[in-house]
């Protein structure tokens, strides 16, 4: 079933989205994802539906935590979607409260992620543990139980949730096998999500220049290793420059490293000789005396200097791209006509390192104007191309992080399989 074909008049849509939106002081700071699943949203009560929206927020581990509470953007999806949202405060008891739903009218549930069997992992026992089996088939019961539980909710189901597609978890995966097949289907966001994905990896226009940022070479590995057998030029930019400069003995003060994956790194380097592709790393850094990650500012009578990557001085934290890295990666950038953004170059969140993330959100909005396919992904590159106002001068912005680089991978997502079999 597709969503423009089903008639949802009369009907109780279940609706998985991915509303794990940043919060800051009990405000939203990102509304792409909320805004993203507007379309499929007002298409099902445009259509005389009523709406039970589910998501995650966080991870909370199968306990409820009031700060990862659903209940703090009830007010700003009803803003968006311009209609009054009713919220069940128990996800797997919102069955009154879903019978009582007319055409039009919405409830959204509390973070699913509050029940472990969204999961599906056994809590509290450890994969060593003799029982961890049977604990294991155990949790699969219950949460086949769970997404029962959820399904029984609405008439049809569709998931648009693609920032968790890459999930097998009750509500994104298993709860599809509870609606018949003329039941279920795919929204609006997924599928142009899915499309977005399939321009990057079957429409390739060359060259191909893929920008990957972040703090650790570990999370990335499998993206990274995928993207030198399709790309002309990778940028590797962020945390991760600094165990590349380790692994050619440079000196890196205090910056972040991965001492255990100097290996990984000269293999990528390998690799990409091997392919042909062209390994753009960075130079020189901004680097800080004392910054405060968990405020994201610069400590007072903190110092701030550039060195070249492999010549910081102890006592010194990489936390940027310096200039003459910038310049390289703005002209890597230059006439490419695919490129996929994942990851920041620096510590963003504070001005004093946003310089890098500019100069490529600016490089990437100069080759779209020119006419490449550009997409953006990962909370913190499209909270960059949001902060620096570029998000209407780049092609797509995708709500997914690690759903879009296991897409990219060519991995099939749980969420998509689900539905599409
Ligand atoms: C994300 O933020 O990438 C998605 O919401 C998925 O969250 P998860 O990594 O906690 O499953």
């Amino acid at each position: 079933m597709t969503i423009d074909k089903f008639n949802f008049a009369g009907k109780k849509a279940i609706v998985r989205v991915d509303f794990n939106v940043p919060i800051q002081d009990g405000k939203i700071t990102d509304m792409t994802r909320i805004n993203g699943a507007l379309p499929t949203l007002k298409l099902i009560l445009d259509g005389g539906g009523s709406l039970i929206i589910m998501s995650h927020m966080g991870k909370p581990k199968g306990k409820v935590k009031k700060e990862l509470s659903l209940g703090q953007i009830v007010d700003a999806v009803s803003g968006a979607l311009g209609a009054p949202v009713k919220f069940a405060p128990d996800c797997a008891k919102a069955q009154e409260a879903a019978a009582a739903l007319k055409p039009g009218e919405v409830l959204l549930l509390e973070n699913l992620r509050f029940y472990p069997e969204e999961e599906g992992k056994p809590v509290g026992i450890e994969k060593d543990d003799p029982a961890y089996e049977d604990a294991k088939k155990a949790m699969k019961a219950s949460q086949k139980e769970f997404a029962k539980t959820l399904a029984s909710y609405a008439d049809c189901y569709v998931m648009d949730a693609f920032g968790t597609a890459h999930r097998k978890h009750a509500s994104t995966a298993v709860i599809a096998d509870y609606f018949d097949a003329d039941h279920k289907m795919l929204g609006l966001l997924m599928e142009k999500e899915v499309q977005a994905v399939d321009n990057v990896l079957s429409n390739i226009k060359r060259p191909f220049v893929a920008i990957m940022g972040g703090s650790k070479v570990s999370t990335k590995i499998g993206i990274i290793e995928n993207l030198l057998g399709k790309v002309d030029k990778l940028i590797l930019c962020g945390g991760m420059t600094y165990t590349f400069s380790k692994a050619h003995d440079g000196k890196i003060g205090n910056s972040i490293v991965e001492l255990d994956k100097i290996d990984v790194a000269l293999g990528v380097e390998e690799m990409a000789k091997k392919n042909g592709v062209e390994l753009v790393l960075g130079e020189d850094s901004v680097c800080c005396t004392g910054y405060d990650f968990s405020t994201f500012s610069v400590k007072e009578g903190a110092k701030i200097k550039v060195f070249p990557s492999n010549a910081i001085e102890d006592g010194w934290d990489g936390l940027d791209a310096g200039p003459v890295s910038r310049e390289k990666f703005a002209k890597a950038i230059e006439g490419a006509k695919t490129i996929l953004w994942n990851g920041p170059a620096g510590c963003f969140e504070c001005e004093e390192f946003t310089a890098g993330s500019r100069a490529i959100g600016e490089a990437i909005a100069k080759a779209t104007k020119e006419g490449a396919f550009s997409l953006i992904g990962g909370g913190d590159s499209v909270a960059c191309v949001n902060k620096f106002g570029l998000a209407d001068q780049v092609s797509y912005i995708s709500t997914g992080g690690g759903a879009l680089l296991e897409a990219i991978e060519g991995k099939v997502l749980p969420g998509v399989a689900a539905i599409k079999g």
